[in-house]
């Protein structure tokens, strides 16, 4: 049996009893997971069929579990209060996971057919004026587990961006490059196109103080921009190019792949024409200075700005236009946007004029927020105390874990230590980001975060290793005659109930686009395979049977490990 076929069949034991009792026939929902106290797999409670019936439900549990025929895959069911409880026997809950984490290998606990739905999920969406900060390290690492998570719920998912490469930022840049920079290139500084984009941006900022009239230059920049003069476009073609070859590689580094990507400056016209057009329909107002307006006050929101006075493009008149040329052009049901807390207002807005537009997918779009990611002090802040970009981050985990690898004396060999490092650094900040639910701000500390002991990634990719190097030294995982009835210590049991839950886990990280339940349930699987592996032998067990069938269950484990992992963008490591 598939371990996603008990709860089917225990179902049908329930109903059946249910009409030997009582002469009825009725639907039985779902069991449930009792609590670790509970020495059982599954529990059923029996309060609705106590509603039914018009019985109290521990004399249903009673009645039920008396007239039970006991399959010989149950070692024993039991009323306990209003629950019953059904224990499968060990061997065929161990053979049950075990063969199906076998044959399903990676994507053991993914839905096995395709929802037919097909998601958009927009991550990341840099701004071209500066490098990826912090904030998009989070958005990315978050944006790509749910990716991952709803994939393995069989949704058809676009991974999206949108580039937003237009607007007063981009500009601000360009009039510092032709003041203090024209002629110069990232290659004559040595630098990523995106960072050399980003000193200059800075640089704009500085230079406004002393002359505050540079920003009208920027406006009037914009204004060309719009209007297409060539000068503008040619330069503004060449510094977005460097960003966005800087983008690349950061990405790459981060694992980040996007599926769909746009760019503002193809958009906002299309933007524009929605605006255009809803003013004729009175959706939107005109006012006195040629701004355009939607009034949202009696919705609890305020009025925004839809077009300035000089009519650029602002914000949100791009995110018109972005979101009708994806239902338009991809035929997608849903759009989910990950973007950071700070911009919740924005989408409430955005989703408010949808539906003012009578847009059918407005309410099929949903914000995705996070939190901020506050670094310690003095720690990993640039000397200016402005946040470290994500490049810097980065370098910083790597060294860090390079460090942490030499104290805590980890050998790898020489050739694969530096990979070993990075994939051991950008785990534990991943891991420590998504750890946490998505909303909350969390306090990053990179120290805390590649402890060998505790909630981290790195906890995790130590177990996977140690397990990959256990078989490695057996050199054989068996895979069929396995004796899985030897697989009865408490430990053992413990590991096969949690692997058990892992498909269920799945389920509800997707549902609720909560890549922290995984997190959670990885960090405890790892934890309870070292309780075994602290208590019990593998290699040298005893028995052959013993010695292959305790091979298998580590492998498992290693398997749904690995899986996990993968799906949080973490790489498993096998050997450190
Ligand atoms: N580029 C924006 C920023 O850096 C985020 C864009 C989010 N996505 C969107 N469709 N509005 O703040």
């Amino acid at each position: 049996m598939r371990p996603t076929e008990w709860n089917q069949q225990i179902r049908k034991l329930i109903a059946d009893s249910v009409i030997r009792v009582t002469g009825r026939s009725v639907e039985i929902s779902e069991p449930v997971q009792p609590p670790d106290t509970v020495n059982a797999e599954f529990a059923y409670p029996c309060f609705e069929l106590a509603r039914l019936l018009k019985m109290a439900p521990a004399v249903i549990a009673r009645h039920l579990v008396e007239s039970m025929t006991v399959p010989s895959w149950l070692g024993s069911v039991e009323a306990e209060g209003p629950y019953i409880n059904f224990r499968l026997v060990p061997a065929c809950l161990a053979e049950s996971v075990v063969t199906d984490i076998f044959e399903r290998g990676d994507r053991f606990g993914w839905l096995e057919t395709q929802s037919g739905r097909r998601v958009l999920v927009e991550y990341s969406s840099p701004n071209t004026n500066k490098p990826l900060h912090l904030g998009h390290f989070r958005n990315n690492v978050l944006g790509m587990a749910v990716i991952n998570l709803l994939k393995a719920q069989g949704h058809d998912v676009i991974p999206a961006t949108i580039l937003n490469d237009r607007g007063i930022h981009i500009c601000k840049a360009m009039v510092a490059y032709r003041r203090f920079a024209a002629g110069e290139t990232p290659g004559t500084h040595g630098m990523k196109g995106d960072h050399f984009v980003g000193e200059l941006y800075v640089r704009f900022d500085q230079e406004m103080r002393k002359a505050p009239e540079l920003l009208e230059e920027a406006h009037a920049m914009l204004r060309d921009w719009e209007r297409g003069d060539p000068e503008v476009r040619a330069l503004w073609r060449r510094m977005t190019a460097w960003v966005e070859e800087g983008f690349e590689a950061t990405y790459r580094r981060i694992g980040s792949v996007f599926q769909h990507v746009q760019h503002e400056s193809d958009t906002y016209l299309l933007g524009r024409e929605i605006i255009l057009g809803g003013v004729d329909r009175g959706v939107f107002e005109r006012r006195d200075d040629g701004s355009l307006w939607i009034d949202l006050t009696a919705d609890g929101l305020d009025a925004k700005a839809l077009l300035r006075s000089d009519g650029t493009s602002l914000y949100i008149t791009q995110d018109l236009g972005v979101a009708a040329e994806r239902f338009r052009h991809l035929d997608i049901d849903e759009a989910i946007y990950v973007v950071g807390s700070e911009q919740i207002y924005h989408f409430r807005v955005l989703f408010e004029i949808f539906r003012k537009l009578g847009y059918s997918w407005a309410d099929r779009c949903r914000h995705l927020s996070y939190g901020m990611v506050y670094l310690p002090e003095g720690k990993m802040k640039s000397r200016e105390g402005t946040v470290v970009d994500a490049d810097d981050l980065m370098d910083r985990m790597r060294d860090m874990s390079l460090k942490v690898m030499h104290e805590s004396k980890v050998s790898v060999p020489d050739d694969r230590r530096d990979s070993i490092a990075e994939a051991i650094g950008l785990g534990a900040i991943k891991y420590y980001i998504l750890k946490f639910n998505p909303q909350k701000d969390i306090h990053f500390d990179p120290e805390q975060s590649l402890a060998f002991d505790g909630a981290t990634g790195a906890y995790i990719q130590y177990c996977h290793a140690r397990i990959r190097s256990v078989i490695r030294k057996a050199s054989r995982v068996i895979r069929s005659n396995i004796r899985f009835d030897s697989l009865n210590a408490p430990e053992e049991i413990a590991l096969l109930r949690w692997l058990l839950r892992y498909p269920g886990v799945l389920q509800s990280a997707a549902a609720d686009l909560n890549p922290s339940r995984l997190a959670g349930y990885l960090w405890e699987l790892a934890r309870m395979f070292n309780v075994f592996y602290t208590n019990h032998r593998i290699l040298d067990a005893g028995s052959t049977e013993l010695i292959d069938a305790r091979l298998a269950l580590a492998s498992a484990v290693a398997t749904v490990v690995s899986g996990g992992l993968t799906l949080l963008g973490i790489e498993p490591v096998t050997e450190m």
